[in-house]
């Protein structure tokens, strides 16, 4: 998909078939994680990748808007340092955020739903996906081929219109 098709086809799907990701597809979306700019290049993340049913489902558990998770083809967990220095956070927050993008335009350019999570239960988070310590996983997100037919660019995006969000030279 061309680059611009992928912007305007990505939404957050949340039904997906029971059909496995090709493992090369799979590597790719990955790959276009590990490619993401970060502050100073600091590269403070992970990414766990999970294609098990059972800890699919049980990563269900972490969240109470996380049941796409459940019937995923893979789930990729971000990962971040824990923290108490709100400014770290806010920057480890910030790179997962972009990383988290690449992720969702790389699955869409292959044809490749995908959907946030939220984590709220961070010690079960940890628990499942066998986290050190030092590490938090603030966001989950599901990947899938979608149930309700092909990704295609969407004509009228859910979005406040393009004149109330953008402001030229000032406010
Ligand atoms: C930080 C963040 C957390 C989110 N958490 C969840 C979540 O826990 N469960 C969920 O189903 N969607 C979650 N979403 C998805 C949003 O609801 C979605 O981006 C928004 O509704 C726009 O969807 P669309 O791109 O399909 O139009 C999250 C999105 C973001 C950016």
């Amino acid at each position: 998909m061309e680059t611009w098709d992928a912007i305007r086809a990505r939404r957050n799907v949340r039904a997906y078939e029971d059909r496995p990701i090709p493992p090369e597809d799979l590597d790719r979306i990955l790959e276009a994680a590990r490619r993401s700019p970060s502050s100073t290049n600091q590269q403070a993340w992970d990414f766990v990748v999970v294609t098990e049913r059972e800890r699919l489902r049980d990563l269900t558990r972490v969240w109470n808007w996380a049941s796409h998770v459940g019937t995923s083809a893979a789930t990729v967990a971000l990962v971040m340092p824990t923290s108490d220095d709100a400014e770290a956070r806010e920057t480890y927050q910030y790179d997962l955020g972009q990383a988290t993008m690449s992720i969702m335009l790389e699955a869409a350019d292959l044809g490749i739903g995908s959907c946030h999570a939220s984590v709220g239960d961070q010690a079960l988070a940890r628990e499942l996906l066998g986290l050190p310590g030092d590490r938090e996983c603030p966001l989950l997100v599901s990947l899938g081929y979608p149930a309700e037919g092909p990704l295609a660019p969407i004509a009228r995006p859910n979005r406040r219109p393009f004149d109330d969000v953008v402001h030229r030279e000032r406010w």
